[in-house]
């Protein structure tokens, strides 16, 4: 059962840009280990050619001794060396029992055996907390369940070793929650764990010890337990992190830029009302499914809505999609990177002007400007990308959110939205991202934040308003805002 890894100078180079420079550790059995890094220093790269969806060179690993080399995932997965990966990897038009059973599938004689793997996949969906009907396609599913999903299946593959690539992004406390217990008795079971995630209160809970790599150099190993959270951060970034919030700027005595009042969009939010002055960080807390995204999809156009009545800077507006809210100054940063933020296929130039083509032409479109939109933005979120040719798919998963939120802030707007901006971003990034919000807003912007983490809500904004059941409960600052009394108003047990 037990499976010792050992890395031995993996080197990796996509085209002319090398991401890992001879990384060297082992990884003992029956243990979980947190890798820590940040955005592009190659954790999941690292992973992908340990559970056969890249290859090294030159370099490689050895299991339990023996050199080892998987040619593709299925061989890995026979090995029982199995990845959940931080962007699904499923097929959309299958359905659930499909994709769980999708290259293993059960045969009776010549048929498949349909209720047999029913049954199987009914037991990991039930094992992760996922009650839908497996007959569902994965394309209907929403987020959070793509990646319960992603999780059952690899549980129903038997595996001695599961990578876990930031699975806890899109999941709720709840599901976090079991998600950990999982994580336990799989370990208790001799089954090794490498656990990915920016998380670091997470790291700290569910990891017996830490793995940090640094510019696709392995950097330290050690027991979670004689890290603190600051010491994680630290080694991640080669630096020391102090202050990761600015200091709060008094809540500005100004005529709202955005006025919002009893709006409603059927079946998420009802009778909202809400305003945001220049110069003023605004929250959104809230459980899943409270509908704050929901609110703002609406007021974007990209749901219908009931009623209610919008004012952008005093004028009546009603958008009939996100571009034209661009064009009157209201940007939205969606918190579904890979659907509505990102066109992966295209390249950093194109992601980053595409909304804004207008302030390039000249009236031909010119190239040297948007190169130089470019520049500055990779410049200031600090992307790291191997050339500015690259696509925007070849990006780590948290430069991806920085190329995200530099497009949002290319048409200049006077309020923006961010849903869930630093998702999957490292700390050092966090930190930036923070700062750049804060000066945003000093710069006369109205923010609006919606995120899932409190302690970024309570550490930025002057108010945060708390919807559950697509009603605002309260609007919480000063004193009020802390995690008590957000939990208390998110739940309904105040
Ligand atoms: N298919 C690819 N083509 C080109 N470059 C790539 C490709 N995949 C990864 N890279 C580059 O390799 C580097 C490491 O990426 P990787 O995804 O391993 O980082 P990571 O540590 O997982 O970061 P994150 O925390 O953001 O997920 C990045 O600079 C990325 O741009
Ligand atoms: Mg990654």
């Amino acid at each position: 059962m037990s499976l010792r890894v050992r890395f031995d100078g993996v080197c990796k180079h996509f085209g002319p840009v090398q991401v890992l420079h001879g990384v060297s550790f082992e990884l003992e059995p029956g243990r979980v280990y947190g890798l820590l890094g940040e955005n592009g220093a190659g954790k999941s790269t690292l992973m992908k050619i340990l559970c056969g969806y890249e290859q090294a060179g030159p370099g490689g690993f050895s299991i339990d001794g023996e050199p080892c080399r998987f040619a593709d995932s299925r061989e890995a997965e026979a090995a029982g060396v199995v990845l959940i990966h931080q962007e699904f990897n499923l097929a959309d038009d299958l359905s659930v029992v499909q994709n769980i059973f999708l290259g293993r599938e059960r045969r009776r004689g010549w048929l498949l055996d349909e209720a047999s793997m029913r049954e199987s996949a009914r037991e990991a969906m039930d094992a992760v907390g996922l009650s839908i009907d497996p007959d569902t396609r994965v394309r209907d599913l929403i987020v959070a369940e793509k990646q319960l999903v992603e999780i059952a299946r690899a549980l129903s593959r038997q595996a001695r070793l599961l990578v876990m690539d930031e699975p806890t992004a899109t999941l709720t406390p709840g599901e976090t929650h079991r998600l950990f217990a999982l994580i336990r008795q799989l370990r208790d079971r001799g089954v090794t764990v490498i656990y990915i995630s920016h998380k670091l209160d997470e790291v700290e809970q569910i990891t017996d010890e830490i793995v940090v790599m640094r510019d696709g150099r392995f950097v330290t190993r050690g027991p979670t337990a004689g890290h603190t959270r600051q010491d994680m951060a630290n080694l991640m970034v080669g630096r020391e992190l102090t202050d990761m919030f600015p200091p709060k700027a008094p809540l500005p005595d100004a005529p709202p830029l955005l006025a919002v009042r009893e709006f409603s969009v059927p079946g998420w939010a009802q009778d909202v009302g809400f305003e945001v002055r220049p110069g003023e960080i605004l929250g959104f807390a809230g459980l899943v499914g409270a509908g704050r995204t929901e609110l703002f999809e609406g007021l974007l156009g990209l749901r219908p809505r009931a009623g209610g009545e919008v004012r952008l800077q005093g004028e009546p507006v009603r958008f009939k999609d996100p571009r034209a809210a661009a064009r009157a100054g209201l940007t939205y940063l969606s918190e579904d990177r890979k659907g509505r933020g990102l066109h992966v296929g295209l390249s950093l130039q194109d992601n980053l002007t595409l909304m804004d083509l207008d302030r390039h032409a000249r009236p031909w479109l010119d190239a040297a400007s948007q190169r130089a939109a470019l520049q500055a933005a990779v410049r200031d979120f600090r992307i790291r990308a191997g050339s500015l040719d690259a696509r925007a798919g070849s990006l780590s998963g948290g430069n991806q959110q920085k190329l995200a939120i530099a497009k949002v802030l290319q048409p200049r707007p006077r309020v923006l939205v961010l849903d869930e901006p630093t998702r999957g971003v490292d700390v050092g990034a966090k930190r930036d991202i923070y700062f750049l919000i804060a000066r945003l807003a000093a710069e006369g912007l109205g923010v609006i934040v919606i995120s899932s983490e409190l302690v970024e809500l309570i550490g930025l904004c002057q108010r945060v308003i708390v919807m559950r059941a697509g009603r605002v409960q309260a609007t919480l600052a000063g004193d009020h805002l802390n995690e008590e009394e957000l939990i208390a108003h998110a739940t309904g047990t105040h």
